[in-house]
């Protein structure tokens, strides 16, 4: 009788385990925002870090369509081999841990998209079709932008 009760409270402890990563996973640390958008909870450096990392972003975006406008497809390739060598660099696996899902899904699809856009600019050599993918990435900005903001962890 003692032994299945230890069993079930190993079972509910075990249970809740699986709940909160599975929770923590789908909805990572966030708060809802003034303004209504989903806030990531990050501390000052990591929201420092990946603000950063937006604005290189926005950076080679404009180099993007200045190289594919010019019909330079040279320049073009080397942007995207650019971009889709960061976007496989090292994980920031503290940040992405307390992003949600969606965020992470978000980013999953940039960043096929980065390596198909250098993929094709290489195959292809056509600057207007790099040119639609790069709106097409873009879209993933608009997304995510709607939808998260970034907050700094008050202690
Ligand atoms: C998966 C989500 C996501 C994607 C994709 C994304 N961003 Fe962001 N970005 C954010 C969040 C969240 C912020 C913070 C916004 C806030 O706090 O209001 C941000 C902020 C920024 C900022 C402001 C940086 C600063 O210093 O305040 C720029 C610029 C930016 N993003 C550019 C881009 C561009 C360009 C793209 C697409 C090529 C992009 N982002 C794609 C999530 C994303």
């Amino acid at each position: 009788m003692k032994n299945i009760k230890i069993l079930w409270a190993i079972i509910v402890a075990l249970g809740l385990i699986v709940f909160g990563a599975g929770y923590q996973l789908i909805t990572g640390s966030t708060v809802v925002s003034s303004d209504g958008r989903t806030a990531i909870v990050l501390t000052k450096n990591e929201r420092n870090f990946v603000l950063g990392e937006m604005r290189g972003l926005l950076g080679h975006m404009q180099q993007l369509v200045a190289a594919a406008a010019d019909r330079d497809i040279d320049k073009t390739i080397a942007i995207a081999k650019r971009l889709n060598s960061d976007s496989q660099g090292e994980k920031q696996v503290g940040i992405i841990a307390k992003t949600p899902l969606n965020f992470k899904k978000i980013t999953a699809n940039i960043h096929s998209q980065f390596g198909k856009l250098y993929e094709d600019s290489v195959k292809k050599r056509d600057a207007n079709h790099s040119l639609k993918q790069v709106s097409m990435i873009m879209q993933n900005c608009i997304a995510c932008h709607g939808a998260y903001t970034i907050i700094e962890e008050q202690k």
